[in-house]
């Protein structure tokens, strides 16, 4: 059976087959042909080879979520079982867009008496948002957290994570496709709706930071820096900002309106809390290990995005809904912000930012729970295998 923990003798990688891009130490072939002798690892990659780790084998123990000298290319043997398990979870719960029937939608959005002004102008507005929310969030993941993370159980859900917000992005895509709607509106909401545009310039310093070539943890400062950012991402981006949207688009399917992206919403939905907990699980764990983080000063901060967050959802809040519609309206929304504000803030051990705030939507908790008891879920399987055998033609 095999062993991870056993220290290996000097010089036992170069008979392993790495590739020689993995070998520290060896020999590296630069573009002009040359080979070059380098003696540590030729990219920025946190944990990878490390002096430290490079002639050992992966220890459980020395494992850590930043700043870990273990090999990152290493899965096994675990250490956060959790993550894989998310990892398992997320791929069992696999679905594409396009397998989403969209002709209810399309004929009732085509009907001139088939939705109210208000109704369409909430659609607008909250694909206005979700139509480069995902966009951000993918980048997010690869071109900035994943870099920082340094245990492979955790890389190995934010590939999957990553792939889930391209397809969220395609389900965007092709629910404004599907009814015909003015992309160029849609798409550039984001640049031209003020309660839209504010809530993205409100994520994307801390966007910027983790996705800065520059920024490298290590020092309390960065990697405070780094935990307010993978807050903000997985609290109040994830666990908030997409809250108003996809209650409202679930209010309209609960009225036999708009069906087709309401089940998409409500597939993306089951992945974003899922999104949500992951970072949640990460941040917690983070705080475990490096305890000084956590300092009084910071937590403050962390309360005050807190509340700059909810007050921003709200305001968008009332751009979709300046009236009253489908039951719901901006005050109803005010109560539920804060209601999950309080969630998250309980989640990562803040205390209640808003006292006594209850959730006004209590249908949603069971649009989260989706089991898989629906028929498109029970024939996706045998679809996929028989779909998806392979062919050379
Ligand atoms: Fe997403
Ligand atoms: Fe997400």
């Amino acid at each position: 059976m095999l062993q991870f923990e056993d220290a290996v003798p000097a010089g036992a990688g170069a008979g392993l087959g790495l590739p020689s891009g993995l070998q520290a130490g060896l020999q590296h072939v630069v573009p002009d042909g040359v080979a070059h002798h380098v003696t540590r690892p030729v990219w920025p990659q946190p944990g990878a080879l490390s002096d430290t780790g490079k002639m050992r084998r992966v220890n459980v123990a020395d494992k850590r979520i930043i700043n870990g000298q273990t090999d990152v290319n290493q899965l096994v043997p675990f250490k956060y079982k959790w993550a894989w398990e998310k990892y398992l979870s997320a791929c069992a719960n696999h679905w594409m867009p396009q397998e989403i029937q969209m002709s209810r939608d399309i004929e009732l959005w085509k009907n001139p008496n088939g939705l109210t002004d208000d109704e369409r102008r909430l659609v607008m507005r909250n694909l206005g948002f979700f139509v480069t929310a995902d966009s951000l969030a993918a980048n997010n993941i690869v071109l900035g957290t994943y870099r920082h993370i340094t245990a492979p159980e955790c890389r190995q859900y934010l590939l999957r994570q990553a792939f889930e917000e391209a397809i969220h992005t395609h389900a965007y895509q092709y629910i404004v496709e599907s009814l015909g709607l003015n992309e160029g509106e849609v798409f550039n909401a984001y640049h031209e709706i003020a309660s839209i545009r504010a809530k993205d310039e409100f994520l994307i310093p801390f966007i910027d930071t983790l996705t800065n070539p520059l920024f490298k943890t290590g020092t309390l400062e960065a990697d405070q820096a780094l935990l307010k950012s993978l807050i903000v991402f997985a609290c109040l981006m994830e666990g908030l900002f997409f809250y108003v949207g996809f209650t409202q688009i679930l209010a309209l399917g609960r009225q036999n309106k708009m069906t087709g992206a309401a089940e998409q919403y409500q597939y993306i939905l089951r992945d974003e809390s899922m999104h949500c907990n992951f970072g949640i699980d990460v941040i917690n764990t983070i705080k475990l290990e490096n305890p000084h983080l956590w300092t009084p000063e910071f937590r403050d901060e962390i309360r005050e995005l807190f509340k700059k967050g909810v007050e921003l959802e709200f305001r968008y809040a009332e751009d979709t809904m300046p009236r009253g519609v489908l039951g719901l309206n901006a005050a109803m929304f005010k109560e539920y912000l804060r209601f999950i504000a309080n969630r998250r803030a309980q989640q990562i051990g803040l205390d209640t930012l808003f006292e006594g705030a209850t959730n006004p939507f209590p249908w949603m908790a069971e649009m989260i729970d989706l089991k898989k008891e629906k028929n498109f879920f029970e024939t996706r399987v045998t679809e996929y295998q028989t779909g998806g055998a392979l062919s050379w033609d």
